[in-house]
């Protein structure tokens, strides 16, 4: 393996972690914006911290995230046939899904439009950790 396709892995792991972060966190968000939605000045400052984590940590973080493993991918196709990259592809496929129904719902809760309620958005959140699971193990142990 050469040492530019380990800086792209490392890069890529980095950018991973980094959309995680926000992943992991927005629907936690979420389900504080739908308790305080009474409570004007807590929903104005949400309606802040949700865009921003969206928009400058979460959108930058996957886009380098799949640029980066897009690279490796090109970089070594034989990956592509490879059943475990084919179960981490469609985890991927998912936590895109995830993020898009994320900016969605933010859209929608900015307007008031509350759509969804606290149990739901409790519920929503734990997708993310399962699907990293899947991933991990996937890329790490090579399963199946
Ligand atoms: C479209 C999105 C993605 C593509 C195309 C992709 C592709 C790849 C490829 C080709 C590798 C190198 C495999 C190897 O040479 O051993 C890799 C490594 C890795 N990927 Fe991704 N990946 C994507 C998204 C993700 C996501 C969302 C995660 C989050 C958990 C992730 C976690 C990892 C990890 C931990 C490694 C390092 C594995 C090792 O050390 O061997 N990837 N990825």
């Amino acid at each position: 393996m050469s040492s530019a396709y380990l800086w792209v892995k490392a890069f890529h792991v980095v950018a991973m972690v980094a959309w995680f972060a926000g992943l992991f966190y927005i629907f936690r968000l979420f389900v504080y914006h739908v308790q305080q939605r009474h409570e004007p000045a807590v929903v104005a400052t949400l309606v802040i911290m949700e865009r921003r984590l969206m928009r400058a940590i979460m959108a930058p973080a996957m886009i380098v995230t799949i640029a980066l493993g897009s690279t490796m991918l090109f970089m070594q196709p034989a990956l592509l046939r490879m059943p475990w990259m084919h179960l981490k592809l469609g985890a991927v496929v998912l936590l895109l899904a995830y993020h898009g129904f994320a900016s969605v719902t933010r859209k929608r809760f900015a307007r008031g439009d509350y759509f969804l309620s606290e149990t739901a958005c409790r519920a929503i959140n734990e997708v993310p950790t399962l699907l990293l699971i899947a991933i991990v193990v996937a890329v790490i142990v090579r399963v199946p």
